[in-house]
C-alpha cells in the first residue's frame, strides 16, 4: 500500500508503524513539565555525541552554538505535541533541511537512538521503584521517537521519488 500522502493520514501512519498510541501520548504530555528542566542537558549531551564522531563532527564544527536551540525547540515539542499533522509538517520541513544540506538519512537514523539514550535518565528519574510506570515511559519516549523519524526522513524518500532538473552541459 502506498504511503498516505496527506499530512492528517500521515501523521495517523508514522504514530501506527510506531505504536504510538493516545495513551502514550497523554504520557508524554505528562511528562512535560517534569522533564523540562533536564532538556538543556539532554541536546548536550546530543551535540557531544555528534561532537565525539568524525562523521558527524565534520558537518557541526563551529555552528553547535547556532543549532542548540532548534533542537532544543524540538524537545520541548516532543513532550508538548499531539503527533497530529502540525507535528508532521513541522517535522518533515525539519528532516527536508537535513536533506536539503546533503546529510545522510543515516545520521538521522542513529541519531535517534542518541536522543533515546539522552532522554531515558530523565524520564526514569521520576519514576523510580515503579516498574510500571518505568516501563510505560521508555515505551513512549521509544514511540515518540520512532514516529518522529518516519515523518523526518519523508523528505529523503520525497526528494528521491523527484527527478533532479536537468543539468547545464
Ligand atoms: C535525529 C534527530 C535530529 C533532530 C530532531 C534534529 C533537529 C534539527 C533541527 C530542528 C534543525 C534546524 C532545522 C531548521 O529549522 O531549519 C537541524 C539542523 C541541522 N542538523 Fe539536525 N537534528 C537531528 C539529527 C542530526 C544529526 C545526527 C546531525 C549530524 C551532524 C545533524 C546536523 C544538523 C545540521 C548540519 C543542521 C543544519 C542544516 C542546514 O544547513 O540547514 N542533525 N537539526
Amino acid at each position: 500500500m502506498p504511503r498516505p500522502t496527506d499530512l492528517t493520514s500521515f501523521a495517523a501512519y508514522a504514530r501506527a508503524l510506531a505504536g504510538l498510541t493516545s495513551e502514550r501520548i497523554e504520557t508524554m504530555r505528562a511528562l512535560a513539565a517534569e522533564v523540562e528542566p533536564y532538556l538543556e542537558g539532554v541536546t548536550d549531551r546530543f551535540y557531544a555525541r555528534l561532537e565525539s564522531v568524525p562523521e558527524t563532527r565534520a558537518w557541526i564544527d563551529g555552528r553547535v552554538e547556532s543549532l542548540r536551540k532548534p533542537h532544543r525547540d524540538w524537545l520541548t515539542m516532543l513532550f508538548r505535541t499531539d503527533f497530529g499533522a502540525g507535528y508532521a509538517q513541522t517535522l518533515m520541513r525539519i528532516g527536508d533541511a537535513h536533506a536539503k544540506a546533503g546529510l545522510p538519512v543515516d545520521f538521522l537514523i542513529a541519531g535517534m537512538t542518541v536522543v533515546q539514550e539522552a532522554l531515558q535518565p530523565v524520564v526514569l528519574a521520576g519514576a523510580r521503584a515503579k516498574p510500571f510506570a518505568e516501563a510505560a515511559r521508555l515505551a513512549s519516549v521509544n514511540a515518540a521517537l520512532g514516529c518522529s523519524l518516519v515523518m523526518l526522513q519523508r523528505a529523503y524518500a520525497t526528494r528521491a521519488a523527484t527527478p533532479s532538473p536537468p543539468r547545464a552541459a
